[in-house]
């Protein structure tokens, strides 16, 4: 792949970067995105009933359990090259900040020590009724429903479910992130879905150098400074080994 000369200068320099991630980022992983072509899980799934507080009060055995196979699905996966890459980062610059709305934890089982998880984790579960949090049990082999140890009210994932604000913390420390960078990378995200989406405007009107990676248009087009179009398992080698002359 060749890259502009501005492209590999900006990388080399910065000292503050944020890599913004997206289902997209996880896709060569074999987790499907959520609305890019027919595998896509909305597609498949209605996000009303296992993506919002209602669809989960109709029925809360079926959402728990759909969550329960996807983190089964998960256990078996790994995370792919783009996701070492921006692990490797780390050791490159003094600030890299890696913020997704990804809830699968690949940046941290690739090495990425702090993560602003946007959408919440799965990691997690937490209660219906008062909010306890608990982390979840990953070696259970039951897809029973379990309840809260606190209060006994049911317990869901730690998600940021359609209609939900985002964790107050973790979106403060995203912005301020943004509009202090130097360079705003944002991999794989179709920037349908607010207020994450506002991030990258808010990093480039900060005056961030905003590069995208995507093998499809998005509205962020425009506004970047560098589209790389493609997929992130191969494009992010491809990038660290044109900026850093070496293999990640
Ligand atoms: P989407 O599924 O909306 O978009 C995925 C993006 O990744 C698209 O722009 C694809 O073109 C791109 N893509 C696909 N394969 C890729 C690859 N190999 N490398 C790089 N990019 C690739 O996912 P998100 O933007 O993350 O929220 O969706 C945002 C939120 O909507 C999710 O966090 C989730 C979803 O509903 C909730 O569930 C609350």
């Amino acid at each position: 792949m060749k890259f502009e000369s501005t492209l590999i200068e900006q990388l080399r320099q910065a000292q503050r970067i944020v890599f913004f991630t997206g289902a997209g980022v996880s896709q060569e992983s074999g987790i499907p995105t959520f609305r890019d072509g027919p595998s896509s899980i909305w597609q498949h799934f209605d996000p009303e009933i296992y993506a919002t507080v209602l669809g989960f009060d109709n029925n809360p055995s079926k959402v728990w359990e759909w969550y329960w196979d996807r983190r089964q699905a998960f256990k078996a996966l790994e995370p792919n090259a783009a996701h070492h890459v921006i692990a490797a980062w780390q050791e490159k610059a003094e600030n890299v900040t890696v913020i997704t709305q990804n809830i699968d934890g690949f940046h941290q089982r690739a090495g990425n020590q702090s993560v602003i998880e946007l959408h919440g984790s799965l990691a997690m579960d937490k209660c219906r009724v008062h909010g306890h949090y608990s982390k979840h049990d990953v070696n259970s082999t039951s897809r029973t429903q379990p309840s809260c140890a606190e209060c006994g009210s049911l317990l869901r994932p730690d998600v940021v479910w359609f209609g939900e604000a985002l964790p107050d913390e973790a979106y403060d420390q995203a912005e301020i992130a943004c509009f202090n960078c130097e360079v705003f990378i944002c991999i794989g995200c179709s920037m349908d879905v607010y207020p994450a989406a506002d991030l990258p405007y808010n990093a480039s009107a900060s005056g961030a150098y905003l590069i995208q990676v995507n093998p499809n248009p998005t509205d962020l087009d425009e506004m970047a400074d560098c589209n790389l179009q493609g997929n992130a398992g191969v494009v992010m080698p491809a990038l660290w080994q044109a900026v850093w002359g070496n293999t990640y």
